[in-house]
C-alpha cells in the first residue's frame, strides 16, 4: 500500500478504492512540535479503537465525519478527504495552553463552551485563526465556517455525555474538517486521548495526553482505562 502522508502518530495510505485512505496509529508519541518524543507500546491500538468508536457515535448521533470501518488493531479504513489546514479546539474546563495564555487557574469551568481555531503549521508555531481569517486566505467561506462551528457545538455535546456516562469529564478536544470529493464539510482525522483533555470524574486523574507531555508516567494504563470505558463491551478483541 502506498504512503500519502506520514506524521508523527499516524501514517495515511492508499486504499483499494481511490475514494477512501487508511489511516494506521503508530505507537509514537509527540508533544510540544515534537521536540518530546517516545514509543509507547500499544498506544496506537488503543487510540484506533478509541477513535473508531467516538467516531461511530458520533455518526450515531448524525455528525457526518469520515470513518467507515475499524481494518485492525491499528488501521482503519476512512472516507478520503482534503483536510484543512486548521484546527478547532472545544474547552470545557481551563487546562493546557488557555491556563498559560490568559492566567486562568487549570479546572476552572466555562459558562460556555470555548472554540478556538488555529493555523497548522509547526514552522509557525500553530498562530491563532479566526473565521474572518479562515475564509480571507480562502480555507472555507462564511456558510461553511457557520457549518464548522455548528459541527464543533454538536461533537462536545454528544462527546460530553459519551464521557460523563463513562465517569469521564471532557475537558477540551481537537477538531479538524475535511472537504468530501462533493464539497461538503466533515469531521476528520482523530479524536483519542491524545487529541482531548479527559479527567476522571470521581478522582480528576488525568487519562490523556498530559500523561506523557508532563511526565506523569502510566500513560498506557490510562489509554487502556478510557479504552476499557468507551468501548466497553462493543469491542470485539476486548
Ligand atoms: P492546548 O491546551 O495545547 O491548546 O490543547 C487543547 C486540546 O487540543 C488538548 O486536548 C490537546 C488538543 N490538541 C491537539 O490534539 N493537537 C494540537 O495540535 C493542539 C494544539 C491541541
Amino acid at each position: 500500500m502506498k504512503t500519502i502522508a506520514e506524521g508523527y502518530t499516524k501514517v495515511i495510505l492508499e486504499a483499494e478504492n481511490p475514494g477512501q485512505i487508511i489511516m494506521r496509529f503508530k505507537d509514537t508519541a509527540s508533544a510540544y512540535h515534537a521536540i518530546k518524543r517516545a514509543t509507547i507500546a500499544g498506544k496506537g491500538a488503543y487510540a484506533n479503537r478509541i477513535s473508531a468508536r467516538l467516531f461511530g457515535l458520533l455518526a450515531d448521533a448524525g455528525v457526518e465525519n469520515h470513518f467507515i470501518k475499524l481494518l485492525s488493531d491499528n488501521e482503519q479504513l476512512c472516507q478520503k478527504t482534503d483536510v484543512l489546514p486548521l484546527r478547532v479546539i472545544v474547552r470545557n474546563i481551563a487546562a493546557g495552553s488557555i491556563v498559560r495564555r490568559f492566567g486562568i487557574e487549570e479546572g476552572t469551568a466555562f459558562k460556555t463552551p470555548v472554540y478556538e481555531m488555529n493555523y497548522k503549521s509547526a514552522q509557525l508555531d500553530d498562530p491563532f485563526m479566526n473565521s474572518h481569517m479562515a475564509v480571507a486566505m480562502g480555507f472555507v467561506s462564511y456558510d461553511e465556517m457557520e457549518h464548522i462551528s455548528r459541527l464543533a457545538h454538536r461533537v462536545n455535546e454528544v462527546l460530553i455525555k459519551v464521557f460523563a456516562d463513562c465517569g469521564i469529564n471532557l475537558i477540551d478536544f481537537k477538531l479538524e474538517f475535511g472537504r468530501t470529493a462533493d464539497g461538503r464539510l466533515i469531521v476528520a482525522d482523530e479524536i483519542s486521548p491524545d487529541t482531548c483533555r479527559l479527567w476522571d470524574k470521581m478522582s480528576g486523574q488525568r487519562l490523556d495526553k498530559d500523561r506523557f507531555r508532563r511526565d506523569m508516567g502510566d500513560i498506557i494504563e490510562a489509554y487502556r482505562e478510557v479504552w476499557k470505558r468507551v468501548c466497553g463491551e462493543s469491542d470485539e478483541n476486548k
